[in-house]
């Protein structure tokens, strides 16, 4: 197979945990007979300055042209620390996934069993925890208008806005994949207080009594569940009881907050991956962000970004196996402890982010 990759590296440790998930496509390319083109480009803090733009037009050509998207991260002190800089790296996520049309961020949560004990939960509650947050990312706070300053600077303010149809395209994928996983949707929300949250209950509801509610999950051979949750519920659960869900579907904030909640399940958030799925050419990258204070330092793990390219495997070439060998080698490396840092007891040796790139890309 011959497929192009538009690789956006972006800033902080994107660039050391990107080499290494390309590393590993590297590795299965030449075992399975396969041809990955990589076409570079730049994102987030080191375009702005590069070219004054965190998402320049040439950015979005790449990405317009590839069969799929692997990014890193972005994000730089030099922008956190400076809330008045008018141009800001987040501007270049927000754009990319916005004229990408990436709508659907899956976030699929599942401990490794070698690693159970370095969550800070309790190993027989997170055990047989296997989920997947369905969050909407083209939405919501982080897109309504109006937004920003009163004249005076004494006032600042978000808008959130949803529709229907921004709505019901995303609760359609959250109910196609409870078909093909466990078969229980929970839509967490805060319809109690929230307007939109209450069009999102309406919505939701709708379409599964329209369209899911007879359909029958491979897994389970029942029909398909749908239940609800408040957020700040939603957020005690899923520390005390992640057993409970299959897949959570929630809209922009909600999303982005309970993921990093929720990936204390695994023991690090550098294990985990995500796909942003929409109309056009999907991206695939880590939850978490640039960590600055690990730039450079090689101590950064690669997990979840080279599980971010197993995912783009599978769902943008449909490389099943491949996606599979990648994810049984990391599993493998785990439970070798062939890990960094942010994994290792007090005083244990670990490895450097390239070594496990390295020993990753040698067994798949
Ligand atoms: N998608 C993105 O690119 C994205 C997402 C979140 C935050 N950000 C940006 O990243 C910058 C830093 O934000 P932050 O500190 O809140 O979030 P972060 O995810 O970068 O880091 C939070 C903490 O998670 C841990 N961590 C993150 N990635 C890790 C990895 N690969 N290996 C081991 N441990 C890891 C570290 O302990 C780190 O201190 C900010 O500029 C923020 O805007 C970008």
């Amino acid at each position: 197979m011959n497929k192009n990759i538009a690789v956006l590296p972006g800033d902080g440790i994107g660039p050391e945990i990107i080499e290494q998930a390309v590393k590993v496509l590297d590795a299965v390319a030449k075992k399975y007979n396969h041809t990955f083109t990589y076409n570079y480009a730049l994102v987030g803090g080191c375009a702005i300055d590069e070219c004054g733009d965190p998402y320049p037009e040439q950015t979005h050509s790449i990405c317009c042209n590839a069969d799929a998207v692997l990014f890193g991260s972005i994000g730089d002190p030099k922008y956190d620390n400076n809330p008045t800089a008018k141009v800001r790296p987040e501007q270049g996520l927000l754009k990319m996934r916005k004229s990408l049309g990436l709508y659907a961020n899956l976030r699929p949560i599942e401990p490794f069993d070698a690693l159970l004990d370095k969550s800070p939960l309790k190993e027989e509650r997170i055990k047989g925890a296997n989920l997947v947050i369905v969050r909407e990312l083209t939405g919501g706070l982080y897109f309504g208008e109006p937004r920003g300053r009163s004249e005076n600077g004494e006032v600042a303010f978000d808008t959130c806005v949803y529709s229907k149809k921004e709505i019901e395209r995303i609760a359609r994928k959250a109910f196609e994949l409870a078909i093909i996983r466990k078969g229980h949707v929970t839509l967490v929300d805060k319809a109690n207080v929230l307007a939109t949250s209450r069009l999102w209950r309406e919505t939701v509801t709708d379409l599964y009594n329209r369209e899911y509610k007879d359909k029958i999950c491979k897994a389970t051979g029942e029909t398909i569940k749908l239940d609800y949750m408040f957020v700040d519920n939603a957020a005690m659960q899923l520390v005390t009881a992640p057993t409970f869900f299959d897949v959570v579907l929630t809209e922009n904030l909600f999303g982005d907050i309970l993921s990093d909640q929720a990936s204390v399940i695994t023991g690090s958030i550098g294990l985990l991956p995500s796909a942003s799925i929409g109309d056009k050419v999907a991206l695939y990258e880590p939850i978490h962000g640039s960590f600055p204070q690990a730039k450079g330092k090689n101590i950064a793990n690669p997990i979840a970004t080279i599980l971010s390219a197993a995912m783009l495997l599978e769902t943008s070439f449909g490389l099943t196996e491949e996606a599979n060998a990648i994810r049984k080698a990391c599993i493998k490396a785990v439970e070798n402890k062939k890990y960094t840092p942010d994994l290792a007891n007090p005083g244990q040796s670990c490895l450097t982010t390239q070594q496990v790139g390295d020993y990753i890309a040698g067994i798949v």
